[in-house]
């Protein structure tokens, strides 16, 4: 039976590949976005609506007759422009929203090893979102995804891009806390999967493969042609060159709470794997392009109306 969902940012990442799905599957589809005109495929076949985080009436009315929403919505960083505590503040409008429009289900995106007490802003505002929501009482499934990667996706690439460009590679300390990351259509599998669910759940969204982080940056190198050194670099030394280079590229390419969360081992669970397709494999048959163009998270933010890809 077709419905209505909604997709938050369907034309940003993971988003765009969960609105996809739904249109494939015959669904209408509506969005909530900051970037109504942003570059998207879709032509006219999404509904769009602004966040009105600041007039939750008009943000429950975009939810009128919505069946399931899918919640993407989140900021990576603490920056001038956005907090993650109004990231948070917004989020718990948008869930309110959802319960006083009818929604029946929601399919919310977190991170794998959220902690209120957490002393990371990222951690600790998912977690208490994910408690906001099971306070709702809606119907919701919690997916937890550590790393996507896929055509837009931006740690990955970058990762390549550096190895292109620079000489050596330097990773935070020993390099040996982990990532699993999930392609990011198979994590729109599972969120649509789990939009027709109506049982509460929690899963962590994590691809087949478990990498180190210097083990990646290694794979990375050998699978586009080009093997650095990789060096083992003090966090606080790492952070500055990050900081020097994100400067050069205009960019906030890691924080100092990223670099503290993936040294943590936050993006590695002991959870079995929820999506299929290998990293290794998927970087083999896109070794060309990979990391050939740098991947911007602020001029996601800064240029609303050009698409995430390059395409
Ligand atoms: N990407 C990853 O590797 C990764 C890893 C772990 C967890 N996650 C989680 O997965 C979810 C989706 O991530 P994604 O990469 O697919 O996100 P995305 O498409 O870049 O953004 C999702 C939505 O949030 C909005 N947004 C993002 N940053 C913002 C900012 N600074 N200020 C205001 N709005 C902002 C976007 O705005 P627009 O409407 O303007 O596009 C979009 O509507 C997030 O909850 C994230 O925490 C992602």
């Amino acid at each position: 039976v077709s419905k209505l969902h909604a997709v938050t940012g369907a034309f940003g990442y993971s988003g765009k590949y969960i609105a996809q799905r739904l249109l494939d599957a015959g669904h209408q589809v509506r969005t909530l976005t900051n970037s109504p005109n942003r570059k998207h495929p879709f032509g006219d076949r999404i509904e769009v609506f602004p966040y009105s985080f600041d007039k939750p009436d008009e943000l429950a009315e975009s939810l009128e007759g919505v069946s399931v929403l899918y919640n993407t919505y989140w900021i990576r960083f603490n920056h001038r422009l956005f907090t993650h505590a109004e990231a948070v503040r917004n989020t718990i409008t948008l869930f309110n929203a959802a319960r006083e429009a009818g929604v029946e289900r929601i399919v919310h995106v977190s991170i794998t090893n959220p902690s209120e007490d957490s002393p990371l802003e990222y951690f600790s505002g998912k977690a208490r979102l994910e408690r906001a929501l099971m306070e709702t009482g809606v119907s919701h499934a919690i997916l937890r995804p550590a790393v996507l990667f896929g055509k837009e996706d931006i740690l990955v690439n970058n990762i390549a891009w550096a190895l292109r460009r620079l000489p050596v590679f330097g990773v935070f300390g020993d390099g040996q806390y982990r990532l699993q990351p999930i392609h990011v259509d198979d994590f729109s599998r599972l969120a649509v999967e789990q939009g027709k669910s109506r049982e509460n759940t929690t899963i962590d969204a994590i691809g087949p493969e478990t990498f180190t982080y210097k083990g990646l940056v290694q794979e990375i190198g050998r699978i586009i042609g080009k093997r650095r050194p990789v060096i083992s670099v003090p966090p606080g030394l790492g952070y500055i060159s990050v900081a020097i280079l994100g400067k050069l590229v205009k960019d906030v390419i890691l924080t100092r709470e990223e670099i503290d969360g993936l040294m943590a081992d936050l993006l590695c669970t002991d959870s079995p794997p929820a999506g299929t397709t290998k990293l290794t494999e998927w970087a083999k048959a896109h070794a060309d392009s990979l990391g050939r163009h740098y991947a911007s998270e602020l001029a996601r933010r800064r240029d609303r109306e050009r698409g995430y890809g390059r395409e």
